[in-house]
């Protein structure tokens, strides 16, 4: 609740209760709604605290008249008393329910077009319309509630970082490209012709250089800018609390940064019980078929490649005999009783996900077995299947033989799947790190290595040696904070010897001069005097999304993109006047 001072009100409408009765007040607000009622005429006026009834009766004289002209959203100042409700008309859905104003006034502040939709909750509007009109949008309680509930979080950040000596810096916007794996949004300049400035996919380079500057200890409400292809958690431009460290080690990191988390929560109103678990990466993608795993629910991977060592089946035997794998899930409550049609959708979603076939074998509840493929097992096999997969009536065992990878990423999908037909997953904010991610991807398209986080990460002291020879089994000093399944959070150790990072971009094809004309910079930074340093970024759209529990990461900022990277209301992106264009040195092709 905001106190009334600094405006022309008294008090604000929901904060009137009985204690109230009989104070004169000023309110202001919009039309809620309007009713007339046999000469007495009721409006609910709303403001951003809530809704109190006014009523306006004939004896008021113009200001009854003006009261009747009045409508849907229009704004209005009211003075009256407040007064019990009578008898019978008390309104217990609200908490202003108990008390009315009776007014004497009415100043009409402004009148309003009718508006595109209710200003309730839950409308069934499509969210094309209600960005269209996002300002009207804005005034349902549920959208003003996410708003206040990402101001909260986000200055519950920025105290929790206070306290513990983190001062927040602010960087460069018009930079040059920091490598994040997406594309870069440019900006021509006009002063030198032919020349751009990249927005910054996130701050790192410049968190980096504050470290060298010996800040120590730096964050930053930072906005990033990603020209990817967008997703439910995706916009082009989001929100990141980003947060660097110097003189510390990967437990610093972590420590603090449960210890925000926990705080954050609470301002939340939830508990997240520490230490967070921790999985590696070579873990999370074992048991969860995921970097991200949503540990909202078990249902995790197993592997039976023992159990079909000598299989006949030559789809098990030829994925063993290429070095790959046999791993499967199992779906329980009923799964066994599906019928035919439904498992053959789950294949064909296997397929979808890259796998050569799902082979799922089907306990009924009636005691028989189903499947395209058990005919190929012995009874041996068959045993030790159930009990691998503690089997019984009603469940169903998916596998996936191929390459461990194929199978892990088949088999993390179609878990995410199960999980939303059979309603699986626990409330609550299942969090965790997953660490120790390799230090390197192949991307086989591209035949070269790219980084797994970024190329600043520090491989593990121990696998600096493997750089060159062997990059695909360095790992490095980096965690990703998960929660439900989602990566609200990434981080790592850096590189702060020029030398290292040299060669860890080298590896990535990136030779010595291109490294100087691209990161010179940094290359110079480093070679002067560049403490040990480590940090983390967490995704603020993604965190408030989850506390808020909304759907998507657009209800949680005030003025979203939609999936095509457009603003409905403003109308951006927009073609620009040609002598902007002219001056910017562009021409369109
Ligand atoms: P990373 O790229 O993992 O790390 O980003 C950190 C977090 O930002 C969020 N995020 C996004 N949120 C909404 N829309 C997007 N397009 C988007 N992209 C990322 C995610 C993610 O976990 N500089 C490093 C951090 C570091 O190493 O300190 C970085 O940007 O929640
Ligand atoms: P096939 O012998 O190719 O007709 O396959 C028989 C069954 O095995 C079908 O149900 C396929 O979906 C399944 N299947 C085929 N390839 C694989 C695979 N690599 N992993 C798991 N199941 C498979």
């Amino acid at each position: 609740m905001f106190d009334a001072r600094y405006s022309t009100r008294t008090h604000v409408c929901g904060q009137l209760r009985p204690e109230h009765v009989g104070d004169e007040v000023v309110l202001a607000g919009w039309v809620h709604r309007r009713r007339d009622h046999g000469g007495l005429i009721f409006v609910d006026l709303r403001d951003r605290s809530g809704v109190v009834q006014c009523t306006f009766s004939p004896e008021a004289g113009a200001t009854f008249v003006t009261a009747e002209q009045v409508r849907g959203e229009w704004v209005l100042e009211v003075k009256g008393s407040v007064r019990h409700r009578p008898e019978g008309t008390v309104n217990t859905n609200g908490p202003t329910g108990g008390v009315e104003v009776s007014a004497d006034s009415l100043r009409v502040l402004n009148t309003s077009a009718t508006p595109p939709f209710e200003i309730e909750a839950g409308i069934s509007t499509d969210e094309i319309t209600r960005l269209r009109w996002r300002y009207v949008d804005i005034r349902r309680p549920e959208v003003f509630a996410a708003l206040q509930l990402r101001d909260r979080v986000t200055q519950r950040f920025r105290r929790s970082l206070e306290r513990r000596g983190f001062i927040e810096v602010e960087t460069p916007i018009l930079t040059k490209s920091t490598p994040e794996g997406a594309r870069d949004f440019l900006v021509p300049s006009r002063l030198r012709p032919g020349e751009f400035y990249a927005l910054p996919q996130s701050p790192q380079l410049f968190k980096q250089l504050l470290m060298v500057g010996g800040i120590e200890r730096y964050y930053q409400i930072a906005r990033c800018f990603r020209d990817e292809d967008l997703r439910a958690d995706r916009q082009p431009e989001f929100t990141q609390v980003d947060i660097e460290m110097s003189f510390v080690t990967y437990e610093d990191v972590l420590g603090m940064m449960e210890e925000v988390m926990h705080e954050v929560m609470a301002e939340a109103g939830f508990d997240l019980p520490l230490p967070l678990p921790r999985l590696t990466y070579a873990e999370a993608m074992d048991a969860y078929g995921s970097d991200r795993p949503d540990t909202s629910f078990e249902m995790k991977l197993t592997d039976v490649g023992g159990v079909f060592a000598s299989s006949e089946f030559k789809v098990f035997a030829g994925a063993l005999a290429s070095g790959g794998t046999i791993k499967g899930i199992v779906a329980r409550d009923g799964a066994g009783d599906w019928p035919r049609s439904r498992m053959d959708a789950l294949n064909e979603a296997a397929v979808e996900a890259g796998a050569k076939g799902l082979a799922w074998v089907q306990f009924t509840s009636a005691g028989e077995v189903r499947s395209p493929v058990a005919k190929f097992f012995s009874d041996t096999e068959m045993s030790a299947l159930r009990s691998a997969f503690e089997a019984g009536p009603g469940d169903a065992v998916m596998m996936v033989a191929d390459a461990r990878a194929v199978a892990n990423e088949v088999l993390g999908a179609l878990r995410l799947r199960l999980a939303d037909e059979l309603g699986l997953r626990e409330p609550g904010f299942h969090t965790l790190w997953v660490v120790d991610f390799p230090m390197f991807t192949w991307d086989s398209d591209e035949k070269r290595w790219d980084p797994s986080h970024h190329p600043f990460t520090r491989p593990f002291d121990e696998h600096v040696d493997l750089l060159e020879d062997d990059p695909g089994a360095v790992r490095s000093y980096s965690y990703d904070l998960v929660m439900n399944g989602n990566e609200i959070g990434g981080g790592t150790l850096r590189i702060h010897s020029e030398e290292l990072q040299r060669r860890v971009l080298g590896v990535l094809g990136i030779g010595r001069e291109d490294a100087d004309e691209k990161f010179g910079f940094l290359l110079e930074a480093l070679s002067m005097g560049a403490p040990p340093h480590g940090g983390i970024a967490l995704g603020l759209d993604r965190l408030v999304m989850l506390l808020a529990g909304a759907g998507s990461i657009r209800d949680v900022i005030a003025f979203p993109k939609t999936s095509s990277g457009a603003d409905p209301m403003t109308g951006a992106p927009d073609e620009v006047d040609p002598r902007q264009l002219r001056e910017l040195h562009l021409r369109i092709d």
